[in-house]
């Protein structure tokens, strides 16, 4: 065979990772409530199912924003026809109101800057092809979303720098620890581009305060480098403190900051639960960013067609309101369920206050305090509990015992289930003078846990069916 491209052939895709690994456990298993009452529960996904209801309810009311039914079928040839990389003026539109309402009406965003992509996934490596070139590197606090190493460096050729953050202060990015990696990466001769924040955190399930952001700003603006700021999870917050988007820090700070230098990058997939749609979208200040990010999102155009529904859908001001409130509150009462159950066991969590899902410590439960440590918990927890939670090590957090937990892409029953098989664990592991059969076989499993039997276990999760493997990044 001819030799493949460096892309083809190198691993920056990230799938060999236990974040993924968790997800081909549950593929291979899958639970159910009836059919597979043992399989495995899926808590590694964030996913927000909670108001398809809603959802459902908006399209039955209003076919003609439909081009595939009887009312809406006369604009299915124009629709169908339209391939314009700028979008549909009235989607722009739409999306640009949305935006503004997620962020509680307290900024508004010109549609002239709307730029499609095919998901968040599509945005960030927009945004990151308009502002670095390979080799060229982005400061990212850690914990961080696990997709980002293929998002923003896969094809981009672009590197990540972490920026430590640790439990002692709740994982709050810190001027210093900033000035510390961008100071260590520069000694390194790495040339550093920007600072890519989620905002909300992912995983960590809070929300920056305003002090912060304007002292990310600055750092930005004294370094002249880039900020991009996801904020995917923009209207998923459902307790105080409100959200402040960056798009309000920045209207009201002094005008020496070079906005320019400031992008936005915002989805459907979380606060509509629409991930399949994929529409993603870079809102950007610098015009050359705008304009050049337009023609390579021909690269990952959103459908026309979901394009027309949305336009009508997010148009439609008393649905959002509804919908926007009514989400807030159903992940408010989620969080609460959840975080509830696991303290009546002696699991705390990271106070937070959006997201679809919640930072777990189970540093408690380690047999040690290592990395290594967190991976057997981990696996104990997929194996037997039979629960696919996130090690904190793939968020490259560098403090063992924390996962991530989410909560949104479930419903109630299989909530309690999942409480119940955590009650059950966490109790067994606690009766220390116990022989129960149970326990022994906790105990066996713990002896047994190693690496070598990671890539066991690894080997064993491709599917049957295929010599490829299901992505799972496919889900992201
Ligand atoms: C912080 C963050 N950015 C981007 C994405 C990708 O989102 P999308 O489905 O819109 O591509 C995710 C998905 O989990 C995410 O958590």
């Amino acid at each position: 065979m001819a030799i493949l491209s460096k892309i083809a052939t190198n691993d920056r895709h990230g799938e060999n990772s236990p974040y993924f690994d968790g997800w081909k456990a549950y593929d291979k298993n899958p639970f159910h409530p009836t059919q597979n009452p043992e399989g495995v529960i899926q808590m590694g996904l964030a996913e927000n199912q909670l108001c398809f209801d809603l959802i459902k309810e908006w399209i039955s009311k209003n076919p003609s924003a439909s081009i595939c039914t009887a009312e809406g079928v006369d604009e299915f040839k124009d629709i169908a026809n339209f391939q314009d990389y700028h979008g549909l003026p009235e989607f722009r539109k739409a999306v640009a109101n949305f935006m503004s309402k997620a962020r509680g009406g307290r900024v508004t965003f010109d549609p002239q800057r709307v730029v499609m992509a095919g998901g968040a996934t599509g945005a960030n490596e927009l945004i990151t092809f308009c502002i670095a070139d390979p080799g060229d590197a982005f400061l990212v606090p850690s914990p961080y979303y696990p997709a980002f190493d293929r998002d923003l460096g896969w094809r981009t050729g672009v590197k990540i720098v972490p920026v430590n953050c640790y439990s002692s202060n709740n994982f709050q990015i810190t001027r210093e620890a900033l000035e510390e990696a961008y100071k260590k990466a520069r000694e390194a001769n790495i040339n550093v581009k920007g600072l890519i924040i989620t905002n909300p955190s992912n995983p960590l399930g809070t929300t920056l305060h305003r002090d912060t952001l304007e002292s990310l700003v600055t750092f930005v603006n004294e370094n002249n480098i880039h900020l991009v700021v996801d904020e995917i999870y923009a209207a998923t917050v459902f307790k105080s403190p409100k959200f402040v988007s960056i798009t309000e820090v920045i209207e009201n700070m002094d005008s020496n900051i070079n906005r320019d230098n400031v992008h936005v990058i915002y989805s459907l997939s979380k606060d509509m639960g629409l991930p399949g749609f994929r529409v993603g979208i870079v809102y950007s200040y610098n015009d050359t960013v705008v304009d050049c990010g337009r023609k390579m999102s021909s690269f990952g155009l959103i459908s026309s067609q979901t394009q027309y529904l949305l336009a009508s859908m997010l148009n439609d001001d008393e649905f959002v309101d509804n919908f926007l409130a009514e989400s807030s509150k159903r992940l408010a009462k989620r969080y609460q369920t959840f975080t509830k159950g696991l303290e009546k066991v002696g699991i705390n969590c990271l106070k937070s206050n959006a997201g679809l899902f919640f930072w777990m410590n189970l540093g408690h439960l380690l047999k040690e305090q290592t990395l290594e440590g967190e991976m057997m918990l981990w696996r104990m927890i997929i194996d037997d509990v039979k629960l696919n939670v996130s090690p904190g090590s793939s968020f490259q957090c560098t403090e063992p015992g924390w996962f991530r937990v989410c909560f949104a892409n479930m419903d109630d029953e299989t909530v309690q289930v999942a409480l119940n098989r955590i009650r059950a664990f966490v109790c067994q592991g606690q009766e220390t003078s116990s022989e129960s059969p149970k326990k022994k076989r906790w105990q066996k499993n713990h002896l047994r846990l190693s690496f070598s039997s990671r890539m066991i276990y690894e080997e064993s999760v491709m599917s049957p069916h295929s010599p490829i493997p299901q992505s799972p990044l496919l889900r992201a």
